[in-house]
């Protein structure tokens, strides 16, 4: 298994600060946003209930069943409860549905780039990731030509993640189509990671599992971490078909029985979103992303597609004629601008930087004037 670049950039960031140097932090997908007042609220008046016994293994029934209703709201599924299971977080959810799924020697097909614990849980599971392309000449979308080009009689599960990270791809719905028949054709299960299907900034989300066929091969991952700016509450959940949500439940029961009763009772509140903090939080990305990329694109040697949606730019350095490992180190050690070279998420990153839109629209500011200051170092193609 392998770690995650972001981490790295981070510590080495911190060492810097802790020099009294001024860092601006877009290394890490954590928002600056925290939960609305009512879920802070709640999730005290559970502890002070003493609501933190151990509960269900599943999930408290309550918050599977708002999770049902929300994702009817959201998301047009029509789903019952007993499809829902909670766990600590949406990459728990995403491993355990892997170490239900995956046997040593499957193949795993996942985007490159993508999120580094696709290939990374694959390997650990003794199976073998298939990366399948997302190119800038093809819009960062995957190419369904490719995918089943990749197809073996090895292969067994697709991993994707819409809107993407690192890229901002919101797949669109032909390439779900297309996906979704090479799945039926070759009987792939898909793991659809919908942690970021709330932050899209045109038109409503739709999620594979509403293909023809899907519903029955499709595990959705998803969670309250950057929906909800709960990072730090570790809350996911898996929907599933039952028969595996049977034994997603015998992996949590053997690894750690159960999620804590309180954070799931404050989940249940975030689902309500009384205050409207969901849409005012996308209003605030749609407003950092494009004053970001905007600004990107005027820096020379910095190429940046408008993303669709999370909270990611991903823009391909390859005119800087600096390897992108070097220019963030140049970006971090001498503007103070922390970023991930983009061959942490795969082999396909490698002309590419990752930034995250994490902090206010000042601090995006200034650090845009930081790296247009700098950009006389580069000599552009
Ligand atoms: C694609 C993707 N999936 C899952 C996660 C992890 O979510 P959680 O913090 O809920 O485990 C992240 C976090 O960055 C992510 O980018």
């Amino acid at each position: 298994m392998s770690g995650e670049g972001a981490l790295a950039v981070f510590a080495r960031a911190r060492d810097l600060e802790r020099q009294g140097r001024s860092i601006i932090h877009l290394e890490l997908g954590e928002p600056d946003f925290h939960p609305a007042a009512p879920v802070v609220e709640a999730g005290c008046g559970a502890i002070r209930a003493g609501r933190d016994r151990y509960v269900t293994s599943r999930g408290l029934p309550a918050l599977r069943e708002a999770i049902a209703e929300y994702l009817g709201r959201t998301r047009r599924l029509r789903i019952s409860a007993d499809q829902v299971l909670i766990t600590p977080g949406c990459k728990p959810a995403l491993s355990l549905a892997m170490m239900a799924l995956i046997e040593p020697g499957d193949e795993v097909l996942v985007p490159d780039p993508g999120f580094p614990t696709y290939a990374s849980m694959t390997r650990g599971l003794g199976a073998v990731p298939v990366p399948f392309r997302l190119l800038e000449r093809n819009r960062l979308q995957p190419d369904p030509d490719e995918i089943e080009s990749l197809v073996t009689r090895r292969s067994r599960v697709l991993l994707f993640n819409s809107p993407g990270n690192p890229t901002g791809t919101v797949y669109d719905s032909a390439a779900l189509q297309r996906i979704a028949g090479i799945a039926v054709e070759h009987d792939l299960t898909l793991i659809s990671d919908e942690i970021y299907a709330r932050i899209v900034f045109s038109g409503a989300y739709d999620s594979i599992s509403l293909m023809p066929g899907m519903a029955g091969r499709t595990v959705i991952v998803d969670g309250f971490s950057k929906s909800f700016a709960m990072t730090g509450w570790r809350l996911g959940f898996a929907v599933a078909p039952p028969a595996l949500i049977d034994a997603l439940d015998l992996l949590v029961i053997n690894m750690f029985t159960s999620v804590a009763e309180f954070t799931q009772l404050a989940a249940i509140e975030a689902l309500r979103d009384r205050t409207h903090a969901v849409d005012a939080m996308v209003e605030e990305y749609r407003r950092r992303r494009d004053l970001f990329v905007g600004g990107l694109n005027r820096i020379p040697g910095f190429r940046c597609a408008l993303p669709e949606g999370a909270f990611y730019a991903w823009v391909n350095v390859g005119d800087t004629g600096l390897r992108a490992d070097e220019l963030c180190r140049l970006l971090l050690e001498e503007a103070g601008v922390a970023a991930i070279p983009g061959a942490a998420f795969g082999a396909s990153g490698e002309d590419f930087v990752r930034f995250s839109l994490v902090s206010a629209s000042p601090l995006l500011e200034e650090a845009l004037a930081r790296m247009q200051a700098l950009a006389s170092r580069w000599h552009t193609r």
